[in-house]
């Protein structure tokens, strides 16, 4: 067995997903555990160096985790040798040039989504690592999800039979931060800043579609800004000008229609804040962000429609649920370690800077099939083509 050390430049670890799910439930738990296991049966192990903009916010952070380095000059970082690797889960607006320097700089890039504020900005960023030589990858954490990895082995094993459609539900109610303070940050809530349900959720959106089940070839959008006002982290009210739900539809390959409502604006009636429905023709599944459930074709039931009666049957017990069968583990983690995998022993990860870039260029065909009211083809716009 050899210990080797991987070093981290972490940008952004002051924020809610830089700190909470990247620094403390990945980086700081694989380093736990005595860092990530080899296909040789050897470790890496992490050795994270802060970056932010409050030397105060990072010292305080560090001493917190009994951690040594932080730094609040990004090149400072970025010029030592001994951090190959660049993470970024700073505001979206500020993630272009970020990742840019790290990649003249030649350091392997791993960030979250969205990789830049433009389908453009994200093919040049892909260019540019290509160019370079460095891997890269963006968070694709949805697919790590226990719900959805059960989904992919229904998929897998070949259940549905022909997939005909899929249609799921995300959202919950975030407050306007007035009586009760806002569980999102505000700039969600403004489009100069980054903010927008379509740009955070369509990413997510084509990567859960494309790799479980086919790339999307047409989108139809309708995506609104249902409270126009909110209260900030200072208490001051600010004109909401980023949308705050969106209703679309999306057309895959193999003919398979997927219908998802995203929303910051809805209350929740759902076991999980997200659910996706899957019918084929010889069964169906549902997947939240843990459970799945099942019915397969030859114990599907009959119902009849009579409005004259009030309901009897109970729908949900005539599902069956899907086992764990594994331990899934944080999904954050299970990426990060899979991406420093791909560094050190160059194990694939497929969900890299293209992957992101088409993420990007389906909420940017969203928000054009919601402006213009019509229907967006995505054919003939491949990324791929053009890099
Ligand atoms: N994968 C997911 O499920 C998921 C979920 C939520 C957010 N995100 C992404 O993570 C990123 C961070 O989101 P968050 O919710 O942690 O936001 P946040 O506001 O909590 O954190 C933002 C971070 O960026 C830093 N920052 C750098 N420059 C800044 C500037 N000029 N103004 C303000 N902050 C600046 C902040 O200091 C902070 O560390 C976003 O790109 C977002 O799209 C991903």
């Amino acid at each position: 067995m050899t210990a080797e050390t991987l070093g981290v430049v972490l940008n952004g670890v002051t924020g809610r997903m830089g700190y909470r799910q990247h620094l403390v439930r990945s980086v700081l738990a694989i380093r736990e555990q005595g860092g990530v296991l080899l296909p040789d049966g050897s470790r890496v192990q992490l050795e994270p160096l802060l970056v932010g903009r409050s030397d105060d916010k990072l010292s305080e952070i560090a001493h917190r985790h009994g951690l040594t380095r932080w730094t609040t000059d990004l090149d400072t970082a970025l010029a030592d040798p001994g951090f190959p690797l660049y993470f970024d889960a700073q505001l979206t607006s500020v993630r272009e040039k970020s990742i840019a320097r790290a990649i003249d700089a030649g350091k392997h890039i791993y960030t979250e989504k969205p990789l830049a504020e433009s389908v453009e900005g994200a093919v040049t960023l892909a260019r540019q690592a290509s160019a370079a030589g460095v891997k890269n990858g963006v968070v694709h954490d949805k697919l790590y999800l226990p719900g959805l990895r059960k989904l992919a082995r229904l998929v897998d094993s070949g259940f549905f039979g022909r997939i005909l459609s899929v249609r799921g539900e995300f959202g919950y109610w975030v407050f306007e931060g007035d009586w009760q303070s806002a569980q999102r940050p505000s700039w969600n809530y403004r489009a100069e800043d980054g903010g927008g349900i379509v740009v955070d959720m369509f990413c997510h959106w084509n990567y859960v579609l494309e790799n479980l089940f086919g790339a999307v070839r047409a989108v139809t959008a309708r995506a609104v800004t249902h409270i126009p006002s909110r209260v900030d982290e200072q208490g001051t009210t600010y004109d909401a000008t980023a949308d705050d739900a969106a209703y679309a539809i999306f057309e895959l390959d193999g003919g398979i229609v997927a219908q998802l409502n995203s929303s910051w604006c809805v209350r929740v009636h759902r076991d999980e804040l997200v659910e996706f429905q899957v019918d084929g023709t010889r069964g169906s599944a549902v997947a939240g962000l843990h459970r799945c459930v099942v019915q397969p074709r030859e114990v599907t039931p009959k119902p009849v429609w009579d409005p004259d009666l009030p309901e009897t049957r109970d729908h949900r017990a005539q599902w069956q649920e899907v086992p764990d069968n594994a331990d899934f583990g944080n999904g954050f983690k299970a990426q990060w370690e899979q991406f420093v995998r791909h560094v050190v022993a160059d194990e694939p990860h497929p969900y890299d800077f293209l992957a992101g870039a088409r993420g990007i260029r389906l909420a940017e065909a969203g928000l054009e099939s919601s402006r213009t009211g019509r229907r967006v083809e995505l054919a003939g716009l491949s990324v791929q083509a053009s890099v």
